[in-house]
């Protein structure tokens, strides 16, 4: 723990609701859920997520929800929906790049939980300008926003995409090779984010998170191939395979990711999360068709210019320092996905 931290009664390792605790706040009616998991010493806190009604951000606020957290979302609306959310949480319909002093003066947020950004690959390369805009200056934006209150910080950054070609589980001290602006823009954002813990003291950290997938995917973020695969199966349609399909990846339960995300909360650098577990492009399209039970020939078009060969990442550290590791199988995370994409197509 550093020396600030501790000053402003952060505790490593502490989860959100043992950090600081919501003060009376009159804008927002302070109508909490009852959660029945919370000790009833130990009172809620506000949480800034932004991002929050993206993929991953959605179900971070689920689980702040559920626990009995007051939770304010920052999110432009430009890849995320209001469906995500339910509907007691409050969204502010508002762009990372503008100030935001104002909401962070309001709601006093114990953490900010920052996942909004331009998630798409390739969207980065081409317009890395747009790119570097919302992912560095943006993160910016919301460390300065943030920096008055001593909220605690955990940003949502990318191992695949800051690596590139991996020999093997890449810890977090291997050499920084992205291959693509996303990539860049991200190590710049994370510079800052350890840069403001250093200048300010409150815990400031870093997730690399590995390719996620599960239920609200977006097919254009890093993982969106299991989307991708889902829906054509479901669609009964042929799905797309670039290159061999022996390229693998580390997929990651946006179950685990929240896990860490919440447990990462209080401390400070820059931590791995994913598995360890290398799976090819082919195996997946298997493991999606058991989940689908159908089997559609794949169509195998050309491998894509930058398209990394080998990509996992190292789990050890998060595993000693933030007593996380994943939990759910790949099996097990695709077959919630596949449940859930059939339960909002019959409930549309
Ligand atoms: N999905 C993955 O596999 C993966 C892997 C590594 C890192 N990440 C990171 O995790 C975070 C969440 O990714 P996701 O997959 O949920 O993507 P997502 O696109 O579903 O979520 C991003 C959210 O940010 C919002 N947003 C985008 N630009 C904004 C702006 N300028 N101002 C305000 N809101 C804005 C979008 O509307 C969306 O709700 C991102 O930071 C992403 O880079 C994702």
């Amino acid at each position: 723990m550093t020396g600030e931290a501790a000053k402003q009664g952060f505790t490593v390792g502490k989860t959100v609701d043992e950090l600081a605790p919501a003060q009376p706040h009159t804008h927002h009616a302070p109508s909490l859920p009852t959660e029945p998991d919370r000790p009833s010493s130990i009172q809620a806190v506000r949480a800034i997520v932004t991002g929050g009604a993206g993929f991953i951000g959605s179900h971070v606020v689920d689980a702040l929800v559920a626990r009995g957290d007051q939770v304010t979302v920052i999110d432009d609306l430009s890849t995320g929906k209001r469906e995500n959310l339910s509907r007691d949480v409050e969204l502010v319909c508002r762009d990372v790049r503008e100030p935001l002093a104002d909401v962070f003066a309001e709601v006093r947020p114990a953490a900010c939980f920052h996942l909004a950004a331009q998630a798409d690959v390739r969207v980065s390369v081409e317009q890395p300008h747009f790119d570097a805009d919302v992912n560095a200056l943006g993160t910016i934006r919301v460390l300065e926003a943030a920096r008055p209150h001593g909220t605690a910080f955990v940003f949502s950054s990318t191992g695949g995409a800051i690596y590139g070609e991996c020999d093997g589980p890449a810890p977090e001290d291997s050499e920084r090779r992205p291959l693509a602006p996303y990539g860049v823009s991200k190590l710049g954002a994370e510079e800052y984010v350890s840069l403001y813990g250093r200048l300010y003291g409150s815990p400031h950290v870093s997730l690399r998170y590995a390719n996620v997938y599960g239920p609200r995917q977006n097919p254009h973020g890093e993982a969106g191939v299991v989307a991708i695969f889902l829906g054509r199966l479901r669609a009964g349609e042929r799905p797309l395979i670039y290159g061999d399909g022996r390229q693998t990846r580390d997929f990651v339960s946006v179950a685990d990711v929240v896990r860490a995300t919440l447990a990462a909360v209080g401390h400070s650098g820059a931590y791995n999360v994913g598995t360890g577990v290398e799976t090819s492009v082919l195996e997946l399209y298997e493991l999606c068709c058991s989940a689908a039970g159908a089997r559609l020939e794949p169509e195998l078009a050309p491998a894509r210019m930058g398209e990394i060969e080998r990509s996992v990442l190292n789990p050890g550290l998060a595993a000693r320092e933030l007593e996380w590791s994943a939990e759910e199988t790949l099996e097990q995370g695709i077959g919630a996905a596949w449940d859930a994409l059939a339960t909002v197509e019959t409930t549309a």
